[in-house]
């Protein structure tokens, strides 16, 4: 007699043949992680075969550190930054937890719809609410800053993960410095889709992360703009300039160097786009409900309903 089939054989069989080329399947969840480009592969497998640390003072450690310095003009190229105030750490959470835990301020206030690992950051923050369509209410902001004197940190970030509602950041960054607060931007979502200058938000403190832009995980930055300072959060050697700790991820550091060359120049000739979905007809549903202003453009990949 056949041995009975495990419960779970029929998961793991091959797809029958059909069955493939009947089913198309497209990865549409990019806001999760977008597929890695080519360019970041490329400088990533050629950094894995590189020896050195960039601590080192001998010549393998100062190519290394050459690596990590043009790598670090690359990234502040893509959104206008100084090069000196790119921090590189392991990605947008720890680049967030670096802005929120290391700006060394009593207050914070974030909005009430940023990304988990801002609101784990900071779990006694006080929210700024959002309107239906998940904008950041700026008169509730002014009257929270106007009704505390103590020095504060607003977060606020530039493109929604889930939504893809873009916030008015130069908004809140003026009405931020009207009250002496520093402002952080979480841009982790629209570094390399949308434009994001630094002058233009005019934020003190902004986070990107690799993978989010066809970039490898594990990799991220957070950009100090202007003189202010972070306390560091991962203690240790002084890699960093002493700002964060532990010898540097040279491929990671390569790979999105690579991505942030290929998303300014995806940016330059139009190819990265944002989109308005609630105006293509085809994606038009009785039953869906779109979360973010009618007609915002919102970064590619987002999905809104
Ligand atoms: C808006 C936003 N901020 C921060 C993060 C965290 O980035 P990472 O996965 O690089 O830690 C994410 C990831 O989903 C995100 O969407």
């Amino acid at each position: 007699m056949e041995p009975a089939a495990s419960p779970s054989a029929k998961f793991t069989e091959p797809p029958k043949l059909l069955e493939t080329m009947v089913r198309r399947e497209s990865y549409l969840d990019w806001n999760a992680t977008a597929p890695l480009r080519p360019e970041a592969a490329a400088a990533v497998t050629a950094a894995l075969r590189d020896c050195g640390n960039a601590s080192s003072v001998h010549r393998w450690g100062r190519a290394a550190r050459q690596r990590v310095e043009n790598a670090r003009e690359a990234v502040a190229v893509l959104i206008g930054a100084d090069p000196e105030g790119v921090i590189f750490v392991s990605g947008g959470t720890e680049a967030n937890q670096l802005a929120l835990l290391g700006s060394g301020r009593e207050r914070v206030l974030i909005s009430a719809v940023e990304h988990s690992s801002v609101l784990q950051a900071a779990q006694h923050a006080e929210r700024i609410p959002v309107s239906a369509d998940g904008i950041v209410e700026l008169g509730r902001l002014e009257e929270l800053l106007a009704s505390d004197p103590h020095s504060a940190l607003v977060s606020v970030m530039l493109a929604n993960n889930e939504t893809g509602a873009i916030q008015p950041v130069a908004e809140v960054a003026a009405i931020a410095h009207r009250y002496g607060a520093l402002f952080h931007c979480d841009a982790v979502q629209a570094a390399g889709k949308i434009p994001v200058d630094v002058a233009t938000i005019g934020a003190d403190l902004i986070s990107l992360s690799a993978h989010k832009l066809g970039g490898p995980p594990g990799i991220g930055a957070l950009i100090i703009c202007g003189t202010i300072e972070v306390a560091p959060i991962i203690r240790g050697g002084g890699q960093e300039r002493g700002r964060r700790a532990g010898s540097e991820n040279l491929p990671g550091i390569a790979g999105f160097a690579a991505v942030a060359d290929a998303a300014r120049h995806g940016l330059a000739d139009g190819r990265a786009s944002t989109i308005s979905l609630c105006t293509e007809p085809h994606l038009r549903h009785p039953g869906c409900l779109f979360h973010s202003a009618g007609d915002q453009p919102r970064p590619a990949g987002s999905a809104g309903q």
